[in-house]
């Protein structure tokens, strides 16, 4: 098959799960953005890397409280997360709907009651680049729903009931497939 030279679109085959952040205003109200560009870190423990481009209510609420969560966005989040994601915090009107939200468990985050698994974050570090940041995070808590944390329930069925959707070629996609093996299964076919 030939190959074709071309230039980086946005998360072009690199999906990556959604996440809305939440972060409380000044006034106490809870702030929701949508967000994809995060990740897992190590460095003594397990962290995570989320990135913030432009200027945004989230990274300024961030910035000032240090704190955030990061809730997972499932199919029947996704009306909510894209609305969301479409509307800046700067609008005082943006946060006319508001979903049910209930107050972290270790730190002072509103945390989407309806998502199945919400981060609590503290940033320990901010690299800033050219025109985004990316904050390292220590995750001090998650907030998860009993059934994720279910051993005897295997775990494409715990994914499935999740229903995380991820984003790629600005296109949305449920994260519900058959899963194919585990680590280290696949390497027995390749052959020395
Ligand atoms: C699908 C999707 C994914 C997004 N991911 C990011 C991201 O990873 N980083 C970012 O800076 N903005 C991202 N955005 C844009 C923010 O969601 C948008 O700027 C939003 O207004 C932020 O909320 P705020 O203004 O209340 O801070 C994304 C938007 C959409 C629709």
């Amino acid at each position: 098959m030939a190959k074709i030279s071309t230039s980086m679109k946005c998360n072009h085959f690199c999906p990556q799960s959604l996440f809305l952040y939440g972060t409380y205003r000044e006034d106490g109200t809870p702030n929701f953005g949508l967000f994809c560009w995060f990740s897992y870190y190590w460095d003594e423990d397990l962290g995570v890397m989320a990135c913030i481009g432009d200027t945004k209510l989230t990274k300024d609420l961030i910035r000032k409280n240090g704190v955030f969560s990061a809730n997972l966005v499932t199919k029947p989040l996704l009306p909510l997360a894209d609305y969301y994601g479409n509307h800046a915090g700067y609008d005082p009107e943006k946060m006319k709907i508001l979903p049910e939200v209930m107050h972290g468990a270790v730190l002072d985050v509103p945390i989407l009651k309806d998502s199945p698994w919400s981060y609590e974050l503290r940033v320990k570090k901010e690299l800033n680049c050219q025109d985004g940041d990316i904050f390292l995070c220590e995750i001090c808590n998650v907030l998860a729903d009993e059934y994720c944390l279910d051993e005897s329930i295997p775990i494409a069925a715990r994914m499935q009931k999740a229903a995380p959707v991820v984003t790629t070629h600005e296109t949305y996609f449920s994260l519900d497939q058959t899963p194919l093996c585990g680590w280290g299964e696949p390497q027995m076919q390749v052959k020395g």
